[in-house]
């Protein structure tokens, strides 16, 4: 057995310039061809300020961290200092062995075979909601895409489907998540107001939750929330209130923003490559027919241009680029060895952007997953948008179909236009941001 070793992973920069305008993924992926899959770096802001982080990229460190050496890293250290601990502890920031319970227990409302519950609701919300769009010149992909992602969430985790209630939760939500800027002397006033906004929104979640208790069995809605209510571990217990507020609280959070910048880069992208959206138009125009056809979980299945798209997006364009762990015990990767208590990063955007994983990594190009290329399956774990290993995102076939069903109605309903030499402003961190959001121009299709 090679015996343990002792030396420290090499030191890096990051200039401060590199967060912005899509560089963050190209630059850590040449840090690595560089010196290697580890290397570290102090950063001057941040959660993780003036301390040493680790950072992983490629394949064999996302098997690493995700799945052979995954008891090494916790996900609370990684994820609660990000997302703040007033939302509670959900799957995200669990650790073992509460995580495999609870992530039992939730399995069930997101497997493929679910998704037929989900695409219908999927597809009238897309259809509401593009509706107005050829009566503007232009829209915002992405604030287009949030509204839509939120208006399926909260139908499918908590059956709302009215305008107003779907609108006061989404406004108690954003204000939640996104503080506004404040002077110094103001921030107390900020601060009663997030708890207020935040009791407001649990003393709403704790009535539909005592509602499905109460329900007869053949009154129970058919919402995310009604089945985790319902659910019993191995030992016959449910969750707590508690733990179901927070694990609606972390599904709204991890599955929301995600998917509208996943819906907002797929309808880009293939406006952006007409060669291939042309090709993917007359997929859907063999397979499916017209805007009114619906998407079924069958003919969903049968779209391979158009799913491949959905990947080539969600690599290029990773919405969650950076995945945050703690190190609750010390290993070794790649000759080098890692102590307890550091922060690392995986950094899985970074992976997707190595040229000795993927051909000419910084072009959209979803042929690179088809056959005869199929570029993901020479290197296991190479492709990592949802995570993997035991830990898979849980919303991933719903992030999929949504997408799936967002691209489909929409380039059979319009035509996009991308505005000729506007960059796309991005910051790269945890997560991507579009800080002007992804804006085209709408027109009839010809
Ligand atoms: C394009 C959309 C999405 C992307 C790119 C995405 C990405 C990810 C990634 C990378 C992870 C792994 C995190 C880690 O290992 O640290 C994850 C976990 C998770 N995601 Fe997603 N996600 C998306 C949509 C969704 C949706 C729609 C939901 C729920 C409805 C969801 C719920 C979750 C949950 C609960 C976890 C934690 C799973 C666990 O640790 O057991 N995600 N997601």
């Amino acid at each position: 057995m090679r015996p343990p070793s002792t030396m420290r992973p090499p030191r890096v920069e990051i200039p401060g310039d590199v967060w912005y305008g899509g560089q963050l993924s190209p630059f850590l992926a040449g840090l690595a061809l560089a010196h290697g899959p580890i290397f570290t770096f102090v950063p001057e802001a941040g959660p993780h300020t003036h301390q040493e982080v680790v950072y992983l990229v490629g394949p064999e460190a996302n098997r690493f961290v995700l799945l052979t050496h995954r008891e090494h890293f916790s996900h609370d250290l990684g994820w609660t200092p990000v997302i703040g601990d007033t939302l509670g502890r959900g799957l995200l920031n669990m650790d073992p062995p509460e995580h495999t319970r609870h992530r039992a227990l939730m399995n069930p409302a997101f497997t493929a075979a679910f998704m037929d519950r989900y695409l219908p609701l999927m597809q009238r919300v897309i259809a509401e909601r593009t509706r107005h769009w050829l009566t503007s010149d232009s829209v915002d992909l992405l604030s287009e895409a949030r509204e839509i992602t939120f208006d399926v969430a909260a139908a499918a985790l908590v059956g709302f489907d009215t305008g107003a209630q779907v609108d006061w939760l989404r406004e108690r939500f954003y204000a939640l998540l996104h503080l506004p800027d404040t002077e110094e002397d103001e921030w107390e006033i900020i601060v009663q107001r997030q708890l207020q906004i935040r009791d407001e929104l649990q003393r709403m979640l704790l009535a539909l939750i005592d509602a499905r208790r109460r329900a007869a069995p053949s009154e129970q809605p058919g919402d995310v929330l009604g089945m985790l209510v319902r659910a019993r571990d191995e030992q016959g217990q449910p969750l707590t209130d508690e733990q179901l507020l927070a694990h609606v609280n972390i599904l709204l959070v991890a599955g929301h923003e995600t998917t509208t910048t996943l819906g907002a880069w797929l309808l880009y992208l293939l406006a952006t490559h007409a060669e291939y959206g042309a090709r993917v138009d007359q997929e859907l125009a063999t397979r499916l027919g017209g805007p009114e056809v619906p998407l079924t979980s069958e003919t969903v299945r049968s779209l391979p241009l158009l799913a491949s798209a959905v990947r080539e997006a969600g690599r290029l364009q990773s919405p969650v680029q950076l995945l945050p762990r703690g190190v609750v015990s010390p290993f070794d990767f790649d000759g080098y060895s890692v102590s307890a208590g550091t922060p690392v990063f995986l950094a899985i955007a970074a992976g997707h952007r190595l040229p000795t994983v993927f051909a000419e990594p910084d072009r959209f190009d979803p042929d690179r997953f088809l056959p005869p290329r199929e570029e993901d399956k020479r290197h296991p774990y190479a492709l990592a948008t949802f995570g993997g290993g035991p830990r898979i995102c849980l919303g991933i076939n719903f992030a999929h179909v949504e997408a799936m069903a967002l691209a489909a109605h929409v380039r059979r309903a319009l035509r996009l236009e991308p505005f000729p030499d506007v960059a796309i402003e991005q910051i790269g961190g945890i997560v991507q941001t579009l800080p002007h959001g992804i804006r085209v121009r709408v027109r009839p299709l010809a």
